[in-house]
């Protein structure tokens, strides 16, 4: 595996690769990885493009300054991970490769209503962040292939809208979520739940399985009630339980025939926040 701290580095490499007709699958990560990251490079792997992933706790997408300071570092085990499934390419830039003018000179892209609801509105400027990082990101490695998780479903989304404004050809891939064997959606802030609260935080991926099995109840203002008990006995504060149209994330009050729908939620355990969602 090589790897690379500065842009030019990385760019000189990828270049000689691009001249030997190689393409070039990419994903983007903040480290502290796990196997859900794992599986994308696989994914990628599996696509037979050369694997780029870089690991890059990005400032600008965290609203929440503390939530930056505490997020998860393990860059050595990081690399194990990663030199076990075959990546071909690490980039782990420092802040001023990647916003070299500064952190506010970054250009920022509009995502409209995707950027007011769910995330958006519980987290102010993140996904701000996010696109700030990764059109930075997709200009140094321009990808033939994007792989990002279900996992933060509307991050797809927005990336999805990103790269329709930035008029790039990079095909975006959105990967399965992967499950720990209670369900819990794999997650970097995982690990800093303590053991009772890592048993707890199962019923998330419950409830998202009862709003599933409940589509035809056509109740879902009823169905959302008995979630957000449901988790408030487990100790975790519900911040959205939400049903929406699957393509463009429309909110929906209650389950429609015929619409592919995604359910969805937030919920913080203590000051971890946590995010899963459900197709439908
Ligand atoms: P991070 O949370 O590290 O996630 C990197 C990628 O791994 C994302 O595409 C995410 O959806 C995916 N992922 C996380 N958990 C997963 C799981 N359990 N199963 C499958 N995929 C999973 O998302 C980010 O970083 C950042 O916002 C980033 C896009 C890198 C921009 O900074």
């Amino acid at each position: 595996m090589f790897i690379f701290k500065k842009v030019g580095d990385l760019d000189e490499y990828l270049q000689k690769r691009r001249a030997d007709g190689d393409k070039i699958g990419f994903v983007p990560t903040m480290g502290a990885l796990h196997e859900g990251h794992i599986s994308l490079v696989a994914r990628c792997k599996a696509d037979g493009v050369l694997s780029v992933c870089s690991i890059f706790v990005n400032p600008t997408q965290f609203n929440d300054k503390n939530d930056l300071a505490r997020y998860p570092v393990s860059t050595e085990a990081d690399m194990e991970l990663l030199l076990r499934a075959g990546c071909d390419v690490l980039f782990l830039p420092d802040v001023s490769e990647i916003y070299p003018g500064g952190e506010d000179k970054a250009p920022v892209y509009d995502f409209g209503y995707l950027d007011t609801i769910l995330e958006g509105a519980q987290r102010p400027g993140h996904f701000k962040g996010v696109g700030q990082v990764v059109a930075r990101l997709l200009q140094i490695v321009r990808p033939q292939k994007l792989y990002m998780g279900q996992k933060d479903y509307q991050q797809c989304m927005v990336v999805r809208r990103l790269l329709q404004i930035m008029g790039t050809d990079t095909e975006l891939e959105i990967c399965p979520i992967i499950r720990e064997a209670d369900g819990l959606a794999m997650s970097s802030r995982n690990r800093r739940l303590t053991e009772p609260q890592r048993t707890l935080a199962g019923i998330i991926y419950q409830c998202l399985v009862s709003i599933q099995a409940k589509q035809g109840t056509d109740n879902f203002a009823l169905v959302r009630k008995e979630c957000e008990e449901l988790l408030r006995a487990k100790g975790l504060t519900p911040e959205y339980v939400s049903l929406a149209d699957a393509r463009d994330l429309r909110l929906l009050d209650n389950y429609e025939h015929n619409t592919l729908m995604v359910a969805l939620i937030a919920a913080r355990m203590g000051d971890i926040r946590l995010i899963d969602n459900i197709l439908l």
